[in-house]
């Protein structure tokens, strides 16, 4: 992907890269960068990036200059991004977007210039909102962005075509209520992102299960989300939950979403799939692989 800058790719890359150009997407044809149209010269660039830090998308803002500085190597969002591309439709239409945990976004921005209508994105931090704008202004997008926290997603009082839920899952104090909300508002489909218990199988707890009468302590595999009081994971106090997969499938499924992509593991903690309420979703649900 070139919209938001170059970085060095892997096979994978490589492949997603001249996997199809896309007339909404300009700048994703392999070796093609494109400049955002309203971008101020390169020193104030460099200026607003330190004025705005700290960072935590890599984001293109022209002149060679970007919000981060990843060493040539493409961030965790860059990388879901290309494996989530194959699943989108070229021109999404005018179909209407909400990016919960938008941070300065990424997500928000590519679905917009792919053809999305309405994008809405929220946030719990000002100072990645802030960041998302100054980005939306240089690349000279309608997006709107809003101080929001996702457990009152629902105030939103819209319905959204899509619904892009990525590294927020495991932030919520209250994942399943946020996840229910998200089924209530999402007229199609979602792309959900998360960090995961490993695919592994010690995994076990022991658990009263079974149907009445016969209700017995018994290893449960699968279903299970891990919580964290303080700041186990990475020494972030903004972290609660940490499912594993098949925990994020019953979540979605109770959350009304009955049709699913493949699982995939972009590492061995990190877990994207592709639910949707219908066969006929503007995602191509087959073509997460
Ligand atoms: C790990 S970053 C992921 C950003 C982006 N979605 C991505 O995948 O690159 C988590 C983002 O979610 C936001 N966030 C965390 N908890 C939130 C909450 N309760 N409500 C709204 N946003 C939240 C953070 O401020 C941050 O921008």
């Amino acid at each position: 992907m070139r919209l938001f800058g170059n970085f060095r790719v892997g096979k994978r890359s490589e492949r997603a890269e001249s996997a199809r150009p896309s007339p909404a997407e300009p700048g994703d044809r392999p070796g093609e960068v494109i400049e955002p149209p309203a971008a101020p010269g390169r020193a104030e660039l460099t200026a607003l990036v330190r004025s705005l830090a700290w960072w935590y998308q890599r984001i293109y803002l022209g002149h060679g200059v970007y919000s981060l500085d990843t060493n040539g190597y493409p961030a965790h969002h860059e990388v879901t991004w290309e494996r989530l591309k194959p699943a989108l439709p070229d021109d999404l239409r005018g179909a209407s977007v909400l990016d919960v945990g938008c941070n300065a976004g990424y997500f928000s921005m590519h679905l917009k210039m792919r053809g999305a209508g309405r994008v809405l994105g929220i946030d719990n931090m000002e100072h990645f909102l802030k960041q998302a704008a100054a980005c939306a202004r240089i690349w000279n997008l309608d997006i709107d962005y809003r101080m929001m926290d996702a457990h009152r997603v629902a105030d939103t009082r819209e319905a959204f075509d899509l619904v892009v839920f990525a590294g927020v899952l495991y932030h919520l104090k209250n994942p399943l209520q946020v996840i229910e909300d998200v089924g209530q508002i999402c007229r199609d489909a979602v792309l959900v992102e998360s960090e995961v218990i490993a695919d592994d199988p010690r995994n076990c707890v022991y658990v009263r299960q079974g149907p009445p009468g016969n209700v017995a302590v018994r290893p449960c595999q699968k279903g299970i989300m891990k919580f964290i009081e303080r700041d186990e994971l990475n020494g972030d106090g903004s972290n609660w939950w940490v499912p594993d997969a098949e925990c994020v499938l019953g979540m979605l499924r109770t959350a009304g979403f009955k049709h699913f992509s493949v699982p995939i593991y972009l590492t061995k903690n990190r877990l994207l799939v592709a639910a949707s309420k219908s066969e006929h979703s503007l995602l191509d649900l087959t073509a997460l692989a």
